[in-house]
């Protein structure tokens, strides 16, 4: 059970070809501190962050108080960092997670993991783009990239590795890689109801890779990143009816049908209760003929089409 921070990213300029970070640009200051202080006292322990979130300073900061008021040690906390796609150049990934370390203020991360599966162009802009408006994409060889975070935990910065909105042959690719030393422990990518995503889901588990399932509440509906032609996944008839037996909401069933096919989640939430509400779903479980009615609800529709 995880509580992912994402805010959206900006594009100032700052050192090792990333911005400095001092406050997210969407989140309002002190927002995702308190969250990730509310969440832990929940009992959430894993916390999925990104430098491009903007806000690992204040999740760094939750840790540290919550470690230092003494309700938890470091090795409770499970923290998920992501390298984002300007810094797929072998040279520069070790930088890069040094460099969201000393923004955590932390020793280690628990688990680092590629973004996404390609390139840009290396730099200050996160999201590169030339003059008509395209991005600018760089070649990097994904193999190369991934022996850079092997160096990594070999180096003890990062526990374990992993990737994120890999499908099977970019997985493939890593996996049949000569020389390889380390597998990914972990896909992240978009899963809930709605997509269900049967196939990787089946690839990942016959190769013991774990899917983290990013969106698992069916997304914010933000427009600026989200398909919102797809229906909204809480308001699904099914899962509120399935709900009402329960005593449980929407967000609760959907949750709880995830991790019950094995599927780690990562809701995201802002509000105190909601963020509570979410940890709630260890007191039930999902009937076979439940879960079968849940599955064919799948719609095989992303919410988030990363159409870069
Ligand atoms: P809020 O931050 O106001 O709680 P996802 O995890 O799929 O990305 O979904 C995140 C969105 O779902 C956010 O807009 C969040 O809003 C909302 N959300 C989180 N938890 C719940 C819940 N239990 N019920 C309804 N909406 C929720």
């Amino acid at each position: 059970m995880s509580l992912s921070q994402q805010s959206n990213a900006s594009e100032k300029g700052g050192r090792i070809a990333l911005p400095c970070v001092t406050e997210s640009p969407l989140t309002p200051k002190g927002t995702c501190l308190e969250s990730v202080k509310i969440a832990i006292d929940a009992g959430y322990r894993h916390i999925d962050g990104a430098f491009v979130y903007y806000n690992e300073h204040e999740v760094g900061q939750a840790i540290r108080e919550k470690i230092a008021e003494g309700r938890i040690k470091r090795e409770d906390i499970f923290y998920c960092g992501k390298l984002w796609n300007t810094c797929h150049p072998p040279e520069l990934v070790r930088p890069t997670l040094e460099k969201t370390l000393k923004i955590l203020q932390l020793d280690y991360v628990d688990l680092y993991i590629i973004e996404l599966p390609m390139a840009f162009k290396p730099g200050e802009a996160i999201y590169p783009k030339d003059e008509n408006g395209k991005f600018i994409y760089h070649e990097t060889d994904l193999c190369a990239t991934w022996e850079a975070m092997e160096a990594c935990k070999d180096a003890g910065l990062a526990k374990s590795i992993g990737v994120s909105n890999f499908n099977r042959r970019q997985l493939e690719m890593i996996l049949n890689k000569p020389g390889l030393k380390y597998k990914p422990v972990s896909n992240q990518v978009e899963c809930h109801p709605y997509f269900t995503q049967p196939k990787l889901l089946e690839f990942c588990r016959q190769h013991d890779i774990v899917i983290v399932g990013y969106s698992p509440l069916g997304t914010s509906r933000d427009e600026t990143w989200v398909n919102v032609s797809s229906p909204p996944l809480l308001k699904d008839p099914v899962l509120n009816a399935i709900g009402k037996k329960y005593n449980k909401t929407a967000a609760q069933v959907a949750l709880r049908f995830s991790i019950q096919r094995g599927v780690v989640v990562i809701p995201k939430s802002f509000n105190p209760q909601r963020i509570r509400e979410n940890f709630q779903i260890f007191d039930f479980s999902l009937t076979e003929k439940e879960m079968k009615e849940i599955e064919a609800l799948n719609k095989n529709v992303r919410y988030v089409e990363l159409l870069m």
